[in-house]
């Protein structure tokens, strides 16, 4: 697949494009924190006071994404009074088969001066997390065999992954959710192709090897923050149960339904996160 990570020109085209909007504002914007929105929780950019949206078809180099409930633009935000940039709507893996999609945007963020990603998706639960609920993601396991890093030629490819997610970061959404009475759950998300949902046997399989949730997105993005030297902090929202363990029928809709339930939780979580972030 290819991967124009070593492009420089097109992020470059892609971060002056956005630094232009950035110029027009009536107040002075740099963000050093980004979050990705995931599937249903687009209502968190409603708790924002959002300075500019500018849709991905209109960034150059910027992937366009097709799924409902990703409409794909960058919204220029503060959120409880500190500038976030909002990427509603992801890249996903299951999309043309490339896991490097989202390797335009992450770059962008970097030449933009990001310093912190969040990461937010959509997941199934494989314990006792219910669904409504969040759970923070401590490591996470790729079982699909791909990286966004095919093609990359640079020694910096071979990025340690021993602390995907910042221990720190970690320690103070924890403080957050203690503070603010929002159960917090904590585990390793197993990254799965999709798009089709797993089977009761790969359920099985998956919560045997250690794994606590299960989705579609968000492994990429990590690996390509820490391949730009970005820490990272990602929630699970838990739309439902794995494959197998309740009868329903599994379905994107439901993913739709429950997810927005969360979203008042999210924003609690990262106006305290931001708080901390921005001291
Ligand atoms: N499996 C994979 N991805 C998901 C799920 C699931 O059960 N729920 C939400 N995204």
């Amino acid at each position: 697949m290819a991967n124009n990570m070593n492009e420089p020109s097109t992020v470059q085209k892609s971060v002056d494009f956005i630094k232009g909007i950035q110029s027009l504002l009536p107040k002075p914007f740099t963000a050093k924190v980004a979050m990705i929105l995931g599937s249903g929780l687009g209502t968190v950019t409603e708790q924002a006071e959002v300075l500019a949206e500018i849709s991905y078809s209109d960034i150059p180099g910027f992937p366009e994404t097709g799924v409902a409930g990703h409409s794909g633009s960058v919204l220029l935000t503060l959120m409880n009074g500190h500038p976030l940039i909002i990427l509603n709507g992801r890249i996903h893996f299951y999309e043309q088969g490339d896991a490097s999609a989202m390797a335009p945007v992450i770059a962008t963020l970097k030449g933009l001066g990001v310093e912190t990603l969040i990461l937010t998706n959509a997941a199934g639960s494989l314990l006792n997390a219910a669904p409504g609920s969040v759970m923070m993601i401590k490591d996470y396991i790729n079982f699909t065999g791909q990286s966004p890093l095919f093609g990359v030629a640079d020694n910096n490819r071979f990025v340690s992954m021993s602390k995907a997610y910042d221990a720190q970061y970690r320690y103070q959404l924890r403080q957050v959710a203690e503070k603010n009475n929002i159960h917090l759950a904590q585990g390793v998300y197993a990254w799965m192709v999709g798009p089709q949902f797993e089977t009761p046997a790969e359920i099985r399989a998956i919560r045997m090897m250690g794994a606590d949730a299960v989705g579609m997105s968000t492994v990429p993005e990590t690996i390509l923050a820490r391949y730009h030297d970005m820490k990272v902090a990602a929630l699970s929202i838990i739309t439902n149960y794995g494959a197998g363990m309740e009868d329903v029928r599994l379905s994107h809709e439901q993913t739709l339904e429950y997810a927005p339930k969360a979203a008042a939780k999210v924003h609690v979580l990262i106006s305290g996160f931001l708080d901390y972030l921005y001291i």
